[in-house]
């Protein structure tokens, strides 16, 4: 038994459980001041102003939060942080004007870190990945979904999944895995990139699902990468294995990869700096959850998705990290929320639903993670003493997480 006392701003509390905030409502955020939090075998067992507090309650490991604030952990729905290196001379080549595809063409980019991820050990890229992990998880993130796709044959694609198998197993964060074998053509199918999806339809698929080791299937549908055809025929395959899209699309150009994910009932489409009014109405009414990831954005100088006509035309909106080592070297929620706030216009309401319950609903873990609610897994962090929950976008690079509890066991503080 824990419980965390006086606290002093407890955030996106729910009596009843909601999937997802859409529109309007991404503007409210619940808050009590002046509360307790009460966790029993791992889960929230119950919440509410100090007043309330019962008696029984002061038996187990007691916490003052005094002058703290507590969130449900973020919720990190699109990263790629299982990868082998780093890719900083490309960063400096890009300072000196050179553009993501232009260096993708060179044979850099992702085919870069494919080269490194094959000459690397299973053991040595799982020790890379876990040290990843382990910034994140003190950072404040709870649940992270995490992409093959540095693989770009069978026998790479796999390891990378069996490397998030193993963060599953022997981490205490929740992980989601997705297979995204068209991430990039490699360099043996530069003439034939239908071969490429041929091999990925035939093979890669059929051997991930026999393992068991996807959750989700992505697709990198933009301007020089995979076409909407291309993506139609991967996803309808991946349906056979109940793999449900979660697409990047949108990202360089109207790529036509939000309506072909919508069309499959993605979970999820990332990306969206290209997003008309065509793309908000196909998912106007969807299930799919438009993702944008600023810290993208930013790292590469790119436009910003329009967040706030989306949210005006009802729209929910999640914000990820991208965690990956060309456009997004950083899984730092909180800092996603301040690119969130400057860059999209988005007020810290908005951006606290995006990266919490937003966040948990585009990896499929709204039921028992997001949210402070009554009977979910108790994932969440305590503040340093501030002010208010605005201040935490605002304070854009200072660290100010205090502790961290997952499965109700403190794991940093
Ligand atoms: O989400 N856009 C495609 N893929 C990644 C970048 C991967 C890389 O450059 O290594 C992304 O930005
Ligand atoms: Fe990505």
């Amino acid at each position: 038994m824990l419980l965390i006392k006086n606290i002093k701003q407890l955030l996106q509390v729910e009596e009843t459980p909601r999937t997802r905030v859409a529109g309007k409502e991404m503007a409210s955020l619940n808050v009590i001041e002046d509360a307790f939090l009460f966790i029993k075998d791992g889960r929230i067992a119950d919440f509410g102003a100090m007043e309330q507090l019962k008696p029984e309650y002061l038996s187990g490991e007691i916490i003052d939060a005094t002058g703290k604030l507590v969130l449900p952990s973020f919720c990190d729905s699109h990263t790629h942080l299982v990868y082998a290196g780093s890719r900083e001379l490309e960063y400096v080549d890009k300072i000196k004007g050179l553009s993501y595809e232009e260096i993708a063409k060179r044979g850099g980019g992702i085919l870069n870190s494919s080269k490194l991820l094959h000459n690397t050990s299973d053991d040595e890229l799982y020790k890379q990945s876990l040290s990843r992990i382990e910034e994140i998880i003190s950072q404040g993130t709870g649940a992270v979904e995490i992409k093959s796709g540095y693989g770009l044959n069978t026998r790479d694609e796999l390891k990378m999944l069996r490397v998030i198998r193993r963060l599953k197993e022997e981490t205490p964060i929740t992980i989601k895995s997705t297979f995204l074998g068209a991430h990039a053509v490699p360099s043996e199918y530069k003439n034939n990139q239908s071969g490429y999806v041929d091999l990925v339809i035939q093979e890669m698929l059929p051997a991930v699902a026999e393992e068991g080791l996807a959750d989700f299937v992505d697709v990198f549908c933009d301007r020089g990468f995979f076409t909407v055809q291309e993506t139609n025929r991967i996803l309808s395959a991946a349906s056979k294995y109940d793999l449900r899209p979660k697409i990047h699309a949108n990202e360089l150009d109207f790529s036509g990869g939000i309506q072909v994910g919508v069309k499959h009932n993605a979970l999820s489409v990332d990306h969206l700096e290209y997003t008309g009014d065509e793309e908000i109405k196909s998912l106007l009414g969807s299930a799919t959850m438009p993702t944008l990831l600023p810290g993208a954005s930013f790292f590469l100088g790119m436009i910003n998705p329009p967040a706030r006509k989306m949210m005006d035309a009802g729209l929910p909106l999640a914000l990820a990290s991208d965690y990956n080592p060309g456009s997004s070297p950083s899984g730092n929620m909180k800092m996603i929320m301040s690119f969130g706030c400057v860059d999209l216009r988005m007020t810290p309401e908005e951006v606290i639903n995006a990266v919490t319950l937003n966040g948990a609903y585009a990896m499929g873990v709204e039921k028992k993670l997001g949210s402070i609610c009554r009977g979910k897994i108790a994932n969440f962090f305590i503040t340093k003493e501030v002010p208010n929950y605005q201040f935490l976008p605002y304070a854009y690079v200072s660290d100010l997480v205090d502790a961290v509890v997952l499965n109700g066991e403190n794991v940093r503080g």
